[in-house]
């Protein structure tokens, strides 16, 4: 996969895209990634890349002609215009796994206010934020999305059950790994785990994975693909909840008084 990131800070990159995994993708040809630096196609010598909104407003934005230069320059409407932006739609697995299918993305970072608003409509295919918080600039989102894509490209994770073992995969959280020693410091590895019956390990597995999506993520349920002695268990575990709430309410009751 290539993938062309345009961005006013292009050292922010340099680090984490040469390091582990997204180091070994790049150096195994599995991904190509080139960092444009916006400041390069600025029109004057000061090599300005901003302006203040018209109609006023604080902050100030990315100015529509080095954009535009650069993506005519570098060819870039060829790929997929990705614009990182706190107002885009919320970047999770499933996206991850459409942008993976594609030979090429482009990857624009704002900063400051954003871009001008006519970039958007010009350049861009999608709109990405990666969670209800505004960060000070696109790149650290950037780096997420890089990193999430690339680990769904064949060819980079070495163990590709373990990628498809992961939270999300099958929609619901990973569940909970143990590694030697058996015992430490008087916490013990679940026995299921212990056992060597592989059946027994899975079935484990599943239901832990079950029990903390139940505990942690209960939104992703309905879409997770359960059986229905699944259905029936998460059922228990509400009614169960349902009734500790109901004991505990008494209980808070009297310790106030
Ligand atoms: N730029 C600023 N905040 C962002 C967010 N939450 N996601 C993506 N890009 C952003």
């Amino acid at each position: 996969m290539r993938i062309d990131v345009v961005t006013l800070f292009p050292g922010f990159f340099t680090q984490p895209l040469d390091t582990s995994i997204l180091g070994r993708a790049a150096s195994g040809g599995h991904l190509e990634v080139a960092v444009h630096d916006l400041r390069s196609w600025a029109l004057d010598r000061h090599r300005t890349v901003d302006d203040a909104p018209f109609g006023g407003g604080g902050g100030m934005l990315i100015k529509p002609e080095p954009v535009a230069a650069c993506w005519e320059e570098l060819e870039l409407g060829r790929g997929l215009g990705i614009y990182l932006t706190a107002d885009g739609e919320r970047f999770g697995h499933q996206t991850a796994v459409e942008l993976s299918l594609q030979p090429h993305l482009v990857l624009l970072c704002g900063h400051y206010k954003g871009v001008d608003e006519r970039l958007r409509e010009r350049f861009i295919d999608r709109e990405l934020s990666i969670g209800d918080y505004v960060l000070t600039g696109g790149e650290t989102a950037a780096l997420v999305v890089i990193d999430a894509v690339t680990r769904l490209l064949p060819g980079v994770l070495g163990d590709f059950s373990s990628a498809m073992a992961d939270s999300f995969h099958d929609g619901l959280l990973d569940c909970p790994w143990y590694t030697r020693p058996a015992e430490f410091d008087g916490q013990r590895v679940p026995e299921e785990l212990l056992r060597g019956d592989h059946g027994e390990v899975e079935a484990w597995r599943r239901r832990q994975a079950l029990r903390r999506t139940f505990e942690r993520r209960p939104d992703l349920l309905p879409a997770a693909d359960l059986d229905d002695r699944e259905l029936r268990l998460v059922e228990a575990w509400s009614k169960e909840r349902e009734a500790g709430s109901g004991r505990s309410q008494p209980s808070l009751e009297r310790e106030r008084v």
